[in-house]
């Protein structure tokens, strides 16, 4: 039977890339981000590379938006990926910014996991998968919110995992280090040739979901190689 994956932020960077990853494997993608012609895109090139693409435009951070949309869905797979990055100094961040980066990488968790779960429960299996990042677990200037919301993802996930691995479900989180992406309103160029590039995430996702029935890979590390001399070494 086709295996299903939904995953959260897959209109561009590490989302797209695991889309795109588990299309080729011939996998369903239930693909979701705000943007819906970036979706469109998404799906059409979901279609091309074997698999199939259910696109659904949502704010992951709208607790009665996900209910609604995400209520009930039966997927193998959640790649909680949606992440949202302002890294500057904690006296520069507005209100709105902190709450935005609380609101997606730490209250989506609850609002999207809660929402498929119900259905891996009922199957005895399933695997929930979050994004969290190198920053979870290293300080940084500019990383006051940010950080602290990865150091939640790996917390919340190894919590979680002892919660449910007896109703067969594996929880993992994948911490990258940098990655050519528009994360923090980066514009991609020659400057990030040093950094990993989505398709290095999406493979260790993939090391991850496509394992053995009674393997658990419940972190992971991927980092480069090629930090900069004076890079923030990641
Ligand atoms: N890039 C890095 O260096 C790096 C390193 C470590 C970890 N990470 C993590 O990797 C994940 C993906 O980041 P990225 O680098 O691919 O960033 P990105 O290029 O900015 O993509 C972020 C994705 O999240 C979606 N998104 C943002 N807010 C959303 C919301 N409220 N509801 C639904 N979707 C939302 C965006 O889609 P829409 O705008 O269409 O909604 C987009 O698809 C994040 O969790 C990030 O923290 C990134």
């Amino acid at each position: 039977m086709t295996q299903s994956i939904l995953v959260t932020g897959a209109s561009r960077g590490i989302g797209r890339a695991i889309a795109l990853r588990f299309a080729r494997e011939g996998w369903t993608v239930v693909a979701v981000a705000r943007k819906q012609p970036e979706l469109d895109a998404l799906r059409a090139e979901v279609i091309s590379a074997g698999g199939m693409c259910r696109p659904i435009a949502l704010d992951v951070a709208d607790a009665s938006a996900v209910a609604r949309q995400l209520g009930g869905i039966e997927v193998d797979v959640l790649v909680n990926n949606a992440g949202v990055g302002v890294l500057k100094p904690m006296m520069e961040l507005s209100a709105e910014e902190w709450h935005r980066m609380l609101d997606v990488n730490v209250n989506a968790l609850f609002h999207v996991t809660r929402a498929v779960l119900p259905g891996m429960f009922a199957r005895k299996a399933g695997h929930v998968c979050t994004i969290g990042s190198i920053g979870g677990r290293s300080v940084f200037v500019g990383g006051s919110c940010y950080g602290a919301t990865k150091a939640f993802v790996t917390a919340w996930a190894e919590n979680l995992m002892i919660e449910v691995r007896d109703r067969g479900v594996k929880v993992s989180v994948v911490m990258p280090g940098a990655v050519t992406t528009e994360f923090n309103g980066n514009a991609p160029g020659e400057k990030d040739r040093w950094k990993l590039v989505p398709a290095d995430v999406a493979d260790a996702v993939a090391q991850v979901v496509l394992t053995p029935p009674n393997v658990l890979i419940h972190r992971l590390e991927v980092r480069t190689l090629t930090v900069p001399a004076k890079g923030p070494g990641k």
